[in-house]
């Protein structure tokens, strides 16, 4: 696991572009994992203007890790809105290359399966950006004894739906279950990038970085066992 430590979040953002930048110049039909919540928004401004500057997207195919149950596609805080509005709108990338799970199917489980084929016959990831949640999860991976290996439907854990509360009218109005890819979708991703932004975070990337063991009950400290993952963290959450 490469950490790469930054002085803020503006510096952490710069700095996953980057990442994504250099793999999209070495393969223009590259797969892109992609990740919704605050954390990212800086690193898609940053490619947003990569576009603007002549980094092409039209041959990229995208992956997000999850979608909430219920919610349809134009729902202004599905996740299928939330990448068109902070990403997908902005560059040059064709809508029949984007995926996101689907939240408002009739048999969601169905859904979850159809979608582990999606990736699978994509090809693989080659670069998967993950955020973190406050209790550790990544994806909707929540902590648990046992975590499942495939896409899936998971009931959200009180501390997720406390932690997005601040995106609804109110905490009620929330999602309790979303499909998710697995840990295992996850993990065939080539690369994989953990932004870690905020002193909100610090208690799971102390875990993480400075406690050298790995459990299921923070499903983050499992991709010590990935072969290729970098760790960008700002100095709010790393601390000193
Ligand atoms: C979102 C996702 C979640 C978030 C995590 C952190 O697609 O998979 O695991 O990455 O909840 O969210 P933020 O970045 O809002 O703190």
């Amino acid at each position: 696991m490469k950490v790469i430590k930054t002085q803020n979040y503006e510096t952490l953002s710069k700095e996953a572009a980057k990442i994504f930048i250099e793999i999209i110049k070495k393969n223009d039909k590259a797969v892109l994992g992609l990740a919704t919540g605050s954390t990212p928004v800086g690193m898609y401004k940053e490619l947003i203007e990569a576009n603007k500057n002549g980094l092409d997207f039209s041959k990229v195919t995208t992956f997000n890790l999850d979608e909430y149950i219920g919610l349809s596609k134009d729902h202004d805080q599905s996740y299928d809105y939330f990448m068109h509005d902070n990403l997908f709108n902005h560059v040059n990338i064709p809508e029949e290359n984007i995926h996101l799970p689907k939240g408002d199917g009739e048999n969601p489980e169905e859904d979850a399966k159809k979608y582990e084929n999606m990736l699978k016959e994509s090809g693989g990831v080659d670069i998967q950006v993950l955020g973190i949640g406050v209790n550790g999860h990544i994806a909707f991976n929540e902590p648990a004894e046992e975590l499942k290996v495939e896409t899936n439907i998971v009931n959200l854990t009180e501390s997720t739906i406390e932690a997005n509360a601040r995106f609804f009218n109110s905490e009620k109005d929330v999602p309790t279950k979303a499909i998710t890819m697995g840990m295992g979708s996850i993990f065939s991703a080539k690369k994989i990038l953990l932004l870690i932004s905020g002193e909100n975070k610090k208690e799971a990337a102390d875990y993480i970085l400075r406690s050298g063991k790995i459990k299921t009950e923070c499903p983050a400290s499992l991709l010590h066992l990935h072969p290729d993952v970098t760790v960008i963290i700002d100095k709010e959450a790393f601390g000193e």
